[in-house]
């Protein structure tokens, strides 16, 4: 799928304010600095349409950005940041948690996993919640430019071999890099086939 228009529609702190329209969404999410918002760019072809930085904890709200005017892709803030105060953890998490579950038009949540790293248990345990609530995601395993091949296979059948022990069938997964733009054309076809089938 070819990208001929992204642009950033809105930012807010709540599911309830998120755009009044019914085009489809896909939302990224995952521990925070994992790449979401690098990610989003990538696909985008736009280097600075959502907020990026080396610092974690950078994205605060939900922000939506229409592409080809026809659907969103969707930045959310990180999970897991341990520098953050327990109030504002558990804000974030309560806006998180809310567009997960209310907004029906996220067709599809994307859940970013750091190729270099093993199984976490806050990523398992959020993978388990969201079997438990029903919600449609993919796996995408981001950064794969920081491993040599050999060490990236073996980190990611790893990976599925411990999701394997959860779920009888496993999500699709996708293998990523932002800096070289990595898996870009198969996640773009994956979207479109799924607005092809809405
Ligand atoms: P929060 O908004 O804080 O939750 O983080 P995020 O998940 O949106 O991460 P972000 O896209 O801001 O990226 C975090 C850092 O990782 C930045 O320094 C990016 O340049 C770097 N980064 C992201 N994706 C890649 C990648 O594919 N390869 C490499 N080498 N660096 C990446
Ligand atoms: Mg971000």
């Amino acid at each position: 799928m070819e990208i001929k228009t992204a642009e950033f529609v809105i930012s807010n702190s709540s599911v309830e304010k998120c755009p009044e329209t019914q085009m489809p969404e896909y939302a990224f999410i995952g521990r925070s600095n994992v790449g979401k918002s690098s990610l989003i760019n990538m696909l985008a072809n736009r280097l600075k349409l959502a907020k990026t930085s080396a610092t974690p904890g950078k994205t605060m709200l939900i922000n939506h950005f229409l592409i080809n005017g026809q659907w969103y892709l969707v930045d959310l803030p990180g999970y897991g940041y341990a520098k953050r105060s327990k109030t504002e953890t558990a804000k974030l998490q309560k806006i998180i948690s809310d567009y997960i579950l209310k907004r029906e038009q996220m067709t599809n949540l994307f859940v970013l996993i750091d190729s270099r790293h093993e199984p976490q248990k806050i990523d398992l345990e959020f993978i388990e919640w969201l079997g438990e609530n029903g919600i449609p995601f993919s796996i995408v395993f981001t950064k794969a430019d920081k491993s040599s091949r050999t060490k990236l296979h073996s980190t990611i059948s790893n990976y599925l071999k411990v999701l394997q022990e959860q779920w009888e069938e496993l999500p699709p997964y996708f293998i990523t890099s932002s800096e070289d733009k990595t898996g870009r054309g198969e996640l773009l076809d994956y979207i479109e086939n799924i607005n092809r089938s809405l």
